[in-house]
């Protein structure tokens, strides 16, 4: 298994391209099994979970081409021959989940395996299942698969979720595209990556109203069209590189930002003392001298602070002047990446779903262990600021969801690489 081994202590200073967003690309996939036309995505993150996707959607028949160095994927599902989404799949990638919705509008069936928990929770799929049971889908779980139909198709319908669950919201609305009639989805997520969902779907000929707000409102067609659409910029990787020259100190272009997709973290930095300001390629983030200052933080759904940037935040904190109060609000186990920091020299106690971090004048080096996405990407920034090095171990998790970490840190000025197989 690989590992990065990051040297501490330099400042950084240059520009960092942000890819196209790896859970709007999760999503975007799926929904060329809704069409029998051609459904084009460029601006696509070269990732190994958007390999995986590309390996479910070909399980079911679907032809899925990387092209352009893997920016563009070209799709077609003209001709499934599958509605079978398997375990050996799913297990590997949680977002799977998400062929449901579309497989049970055009298909009107479909049997896809449970993903199970994760690191960072029990993450059920019960929002899902209500919605699309409320559209008139019968679903019952047998061996460990969801197992679907929808007789004559699916119906529109009002349904207000639970939770607003991203998930649960982007399966929904890809079903309702194709239902008989008008559903309404009342506590819809609002992420930016529905947002992007939404447009697509309308380019291939969806009727949609009311992305990004509370109220979706779906009305049914009998068929999709082709389109190409170009796919979102990354927010949390745009979070995440925007915390690098905070962490390391310096200055940071990040190339394709946008302070709309990041408005509540920007909003923390800045009360952390630290300058964003909007150029005309990105967002720029700068941190000359003093340390940041601490700053509470409590995750929810967007517009609030995004839990996948919580993570990184942390590391942030763990180097600033004073106590900050982390509260976690949309996982019930994420904070597993503590305790390494605590390797590195940080102060963190942890109470169920509340952090407590207290600044240190300077973190050190240490070997730490990745335990998922988010948390792997916070010990590579905290690396950074550390005294001597970081050697962070099962990588793996890293490559899921951020592309060439080590060029693009080294590209401003980072000491960092990649050792194979350690
Ligand atoms: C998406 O996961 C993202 N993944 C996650 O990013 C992100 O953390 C999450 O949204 C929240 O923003 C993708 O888009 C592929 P949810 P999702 O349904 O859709 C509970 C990353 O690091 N819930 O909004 O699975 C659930 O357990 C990943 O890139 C139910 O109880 O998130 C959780 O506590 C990690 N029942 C909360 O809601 C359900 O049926 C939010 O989950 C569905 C969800």
């Amino acid at each position: 298994m690989d590992s990065i081994v990051v040297q501490g202590g330099t400042p950084l200073r240059g520009q960092i391209p942000i890819a196209g967003a790896k859970n709007a690309c999760l999503t975007l996939m799926p929904a060329t099994l809704l069409s029998d036309e051609p459904l084009t995505l460029t601006n696509a993150p070269r990732l190994s979970d958007i390999g995986t996707m590309k390996l479910l959607l070909e399980s079911l028949g679907a032809e899925v081409s990387a092209l352009s160095d893997g920016k563009v994927l070209a799709m077609s599902s003209h001709g499934l021959t599958s509605t079978r989404a398997d375990y050996d799949i799913v297990r590997k990638m949680r977002a799977s989940n998400l062929v449901l919705g579309p497989l049970l509008a055009r298909e009107h069936q479909a049997i896809v395996s449970l993903p199970g928990g994760c690191a960072i929770g029990a993450r059920p799929m019960d929002i899902h299942i209500d919605a699309l049971t409320a559209m008139g889908a019968e679903i019952d779980l047998r061996d460990g698969y969801l197992h679907a139909v929808a007789r004559g198709g699916l119906k529109g319908a009002r349904i207000a979720l639970r939770f607003a669950s991203v998930g649960a919201t982007e399966n929904t609305l890809m079903a309702a595209t194709l239902a008989k009639g008008t559903t309404i989805i009342d506590n819809a997520a609002r992420e930016p990556e529905i947002v992007d969902l939404a447009r697509c779907l309308r380019a291939m000929g969806a009727q949609i109203e009311g992305e990004g707000t509370p109220s979706i409102i779906i009305q049914g067609v009998d068929r999709l069209h082709g389109a190409t659409h170009a796919v979102v910029t990354d927010r949390i990787e745009l979070g995440t590189y925007m915390l690098a020259p905070v962490i390391a100190g310096g200055e940071v272009e990040c190339l394709g930002g946008r302070l709309d997709l990041v408005a509540a973290f920007a909003e923390r930095l800045h009360a952390a003392g630290i300058e964003v300001t909007e150029t005309a390629k990105g967002l720029k983030v700068r941190r000359n001298g003093e340390r940041p200052r601490a700053v509470d933080v409590i995750t929810e759904p967007f517009p609030g602070f995004p839990t996948d940037l919580q993570a990184q935040m942390m590391a942030m904190l763990c180097t600033a002047e004073g106590a900050s109060v982390l509260e976690e609000r949309i996982f019930e186990n994420r904070f597993m990446h503590a305790p390494e920091l605590g390797r590195m020299g940080a102060r963190i106690d942890v109470q169920g779903g509340v952090a407590r971090v207290t600044g240190v004048d300077r973190l050190r080096g240490a070997p730490v262990m990745a335990t998922d996405l988010r948390a792997s990407v916070s010990l590579i920034l905290a690396g950074l600021a550390a005294e001597g090095e970081t050697i962070v171990n099962r990588v793996y998790h890293l490559d899921r969801g951020y592309e060439q970490v080590e060029q693009k840190l080294s590209a401003v000025g980072a000491r960092i690489n990649r050792v194979k197989g350690i």
